[in-house]
């Protein structure tokens, strides 16, 4: 295992009934107006802002309310939310949604407290704290990114077209209200698209090395079969408390820094999926399920005996009279089988990418990480994108 340093701050509270129980006494622990940030308005429709609310307001405290952040959120909506909590006196930031609505509350966080250019010293560079952001807790409406328990933040800056995040552990929520029931209404494309981005976080940091015995690997693997098991039985029937529940953990489980201690971990695919959201605003786990399949054909052979494990463990390929290179390929065709089980989109064109798209100039503007069994060169991510359409 490689050396490292545990650190997560955010407290949870899960279950059904959670937010009624112990919201108001954490929002008490704060001082200053509540921003109340949300989306695009689906918690009015389930009734999930009228419940906070009324316990907000149960508590006599101030609410601003930040709505309107859309899915990929902009540098732009981070800057209006910073300037709405500094005329507002906030003291707390309650980010009431899924992964956008609780990156942009980080994003904001920090903006609110910092006086010089955001994006250039926290985004384009790792930032240096010499104050405290702006305390934030979430209550979480769709389950997937895991960003509840992470100090994550991923911002689309629409001008430079770059979409890119920073993992700040100052910018791990305080606390993080988990209540399955409230992520029944999230449409189905969606809760796919959620179960998927936990599934590729789990694979992203799998396939890395080190590959020699590691408890990450083989958390991994349950962590795995968990997503696959119970996003098949929430398809089945969306009001499955225990699906939900596992959905909703998993997520969490992904990406709280557990499973990658220790290993060097991937992440070339988010990369190329973030610069096609950064142009074309596509969905993230939609974005994702296209990439996997093609870009592990391109790198299985450099990481073949753990392209092997997966297969036999993940998938339960039989290996009788098969090749590892077989064995390899039916695990990755098992992947791409679920993808379209589950009704995700496997080419860039049902994804909604439309042919005028400059996919060189996306591919040039990905960043190739180090972590991945083989680096990739501009040129390489350019033929994925192509044989992805
Ligand atoms: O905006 P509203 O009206 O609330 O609708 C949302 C949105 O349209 C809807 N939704 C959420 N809860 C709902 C619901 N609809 C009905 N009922 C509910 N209970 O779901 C739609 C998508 O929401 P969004 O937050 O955009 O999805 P997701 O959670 O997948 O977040 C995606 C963002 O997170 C970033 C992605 O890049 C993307 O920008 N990521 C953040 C990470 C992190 N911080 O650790 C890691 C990830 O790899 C990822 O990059
Ligand atoms: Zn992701």
């Amino acid at each position: 295992m490689n050396n490292f340093i545990f650190e997560n701050a955010t407290k949870v509270f899960f279950g059904k009934g959670c937010v009624k129980e112990y919201l108001a006494c954490l929002t008490k622990c704060s001082k200053g107006t509540v921003m109340l940030a949300y989306g695009g308005g689906s918690i009015r429709k389930n009734g999930i802002y009228d419940e906070v609310m009324e316990i907000l307001k149960g508590e006599g405290r101030e609410v601003v309310e930040f709505s309107g952040i859309m899915p990929n959120p902009t540098y732009a909506k981070v800057l209006e939310g910073a300037k709405l909590a500094r005329e507002n006196n906030v003291g707390v930031i309650l980010g009431v949604g899924g992964g956008s609505v609780m990156d942009c509350c980080k994003a904001v966080s920090i903006a609110a407290r910092y006086e010089g250019d955001v994006w250039a010293d926290f985004w384009a560079r790792p930032g240096i704290f010499d104050f405290e952001p702006l305390p934030v807790g979430v209550i979480v409406t769709a389950s997937g990114t895991g960003s509840e328990c992470n100090g994550g933040a991923v911002i689309t800056n629409e001008a430079l077209k770059i979409k890119t995040g920073r993992d700040y552990p100052k910018c791990n929520p305080k606390f993080a209200l988990l209540d399955p029931t409230y992520t029944y209404s999230v449409p189905q494309f969606q809760v796919v698209s959620g179960g998927f981005d936990t599934l590729s976080h789990m694979m992203e940091i799998y396939f890395s090395e080190p590959d020699e015995d590691n408890v990450s690997d083989d958390i991994a693997e349950a962590l795995m079969k968990n997503v696959i098991r119970n996003l098949r039985a929430a398809i089945q029937n969306p009001q499955d408390y225990t699906a939900r529940s596992n959905l909703m953990w998993d997520a969490v489980m992904a990406e709280n820094r557990i499973i990658k201690l220790g290993k060097k971990t991937d992440f070339e695919c988010h990369q190329m999926e973030h610069q096609l959201g950064a142009y074309m605003n596509c969905n993230h786990g939609a974005g994702l399920a296209v990439l996997h399949p093609v870009y592990y054909r391109h790198i299985y052979k450099d990481g073949l005996a753990k392209f092997k494990r997966f297969a036999t463990q993940v998938w339960a390929v039989p290996t009788d009279g098969r090749t590892d290179e077989e064995i390899a390929l039916a695990g990755i065709e098992a992947l791409e089988d679920f993808i379209l089980e589950i009704g995700l989109p496997v080419t860039l064109r049902d994804l909604g990418i439309d042919e005028a798209a400059d996919l060189k100039a996306i591919a040039d503007s990905c960043a190739c990480v180090s972590g991945a069994y083989r680096v990739m060169t501009h040129e390489e991510i350019l033929e994925i994108f192509k044989e992805c359409y």
